[in-house]
């Protein structure tokens, strides 16, 4: 039986929500964008300042319930800008509010240099029950390789 696959993400200006697309064309998962309650200024010194602040505080804002029921999916991907080197707030909202244990989880980040920052270390602390993959990191939105990197990366990850 085909496994069931949720794409959960979180975008602030597009980036993530590009690569969250690709991976649902290539594994026919379901998309679920996380939006936290108040949405992020949209100016970028603005966020950066307040994505600070929070972070510095473990602040976990309150999230809109666009998350579906999780029991159907074993594979869930968590995607997330590299936001002061971790995910953005409302994606730890999301791993810490809801029940992962036994899932898998596909950590994927789009950063504007800094890589993975500790992503990595970041989600497997908030999903200590679960089997967390390598998260995969794209500079930007990936450019135009973007997807023959997803796909390659699906490939080696066996998805
Ligand atoms: C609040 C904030 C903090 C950021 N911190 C980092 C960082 O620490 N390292 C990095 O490489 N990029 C950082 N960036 C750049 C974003 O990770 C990058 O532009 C990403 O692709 C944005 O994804 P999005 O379009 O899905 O929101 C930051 C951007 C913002 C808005």
């Amino acid at each position: 039986m085909k496994k069931e696959i949720l794409i959960v993400y979180y975008s602030h200006s597009g980036n993530t929500q590009k690569v969250a697309k690709l991976i649902q064309q290539e594994t026919g998962g379901v998309l679920c964008e996380i939006q936290p309650e108040i949405a992020y200024p949209a100016s970028y010194n603005a966020v950066v300042e307040q994505a600070k602040k929070e972070i510095q505080a473990g602040y976990r804002p309150e999230i809109k319930n666009t998350v579906p029921d999780l029991e159907p999916y074993d594979t869930i991907f968590v995607g997330s800008p590299n936001w002061w080197s971790t995910v953005a707030p409302p994606i730890a909202t999301f791993l810490s509010k809801n029940n992962l244990s036994g899932k898998t989880i596909i950590p994927f980040c789009t950063h504007g240099g800094g890589g993975l920052g500790h992503i990595q270390q970041d989600i497997n602390r908030l999903c200590p029950q679960s089997r967390v993959l390598d998260c995969f990191a794209l500079y930007g939105d990936g450019g135009t390789g973007a997807k023959s990197k997803i796909a390659a990366w699906l490939r080696k990850i066996d998805i």
